[in-house]
């Protein structure tokens, strides 16, 4: 950015960039008891597992926050984040509207919680650049911590669908080549 900022608008900038941690700290709070809801529905235990550690860091996410706040003189407080409560209602939606230990669960969870990782990327990405900007290297330094493991979760999170699309792909074929078998006999009697 080479637009110059006066007084007034650093103000008004630093205000933003409150309000919008104010926003990721409601966020990562609602995902939080979400993932917990998400790990008891996922069908593979590698899917719940993913979760429940994404929870713990998820926990220690929140606490870092409360780190910033600290660091910007501030008490932590929440503002209502719409776009994750729309992402959490979606999973929610996923659960509701599929079967018990099935793979569509499973894969509507994946892709519930990696729309939730993309938004939380894009936040802490943009923040922790931000943080410099305003002469706030440790806050940036903390904002980067919870951005390397949000992309870890979403890299993992896309392993984890491509592993399962493998083993059902590998699993239709193996269906389709016996039954071919069980067809020869008859075929050629
Ligand atoms: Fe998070």
């Amino acid at each position: 950015m080479n637009t110059k900022r006066n007084n007034s608008e650093n103000k008004q900038f630093r205000e933003f960039f409150i309000d919008e941690i104010k926003d990721i700290y409601w966020a990562e709070k609602h995902l939080s008891a979400a993932l917990k809801k998400m790990k008891k529905a996922a069908t593979s235990p590698t899917l719940a597992s993913s979760f429940e550690k994404h929870i713990a860091e998820t926990d220690g996410q929140i606490e870092r926050l409360k780190k910033v706040f600290e660091l910007l003189g501030k008490t932590p407080q929440a503002k209502k984040c719409d776009a994750m409560e729309g992402l959490v209602s979606e999973a929610m939606s996923v659960i509701e509207d599929t079967e018990t230990d099935s793979f569509t669960r499973d894969a509507g969870l994946i892709i519930a919680a990696r729309k939730a990782e993309h938004y939380e990327i894009a936040t802490y990405e943009t923040l922790s650049y931000y943080a410099k900007l305003l002469g706030e290297k440790e806050v940036s330094r903390e904002l980067e911590a919870t951005l390397k493991e949000e992309k870890k979760t979403d890299s993992l999170l896309s392993c984890l669908s491509e592993e399962e699309a493998y083993r059902q792909t590998d699993m239709k074929s193996g269906k389709q080549s016996a039954k071919q078998s069980a067809k020869q006999p008859a075929e050629q009697m």
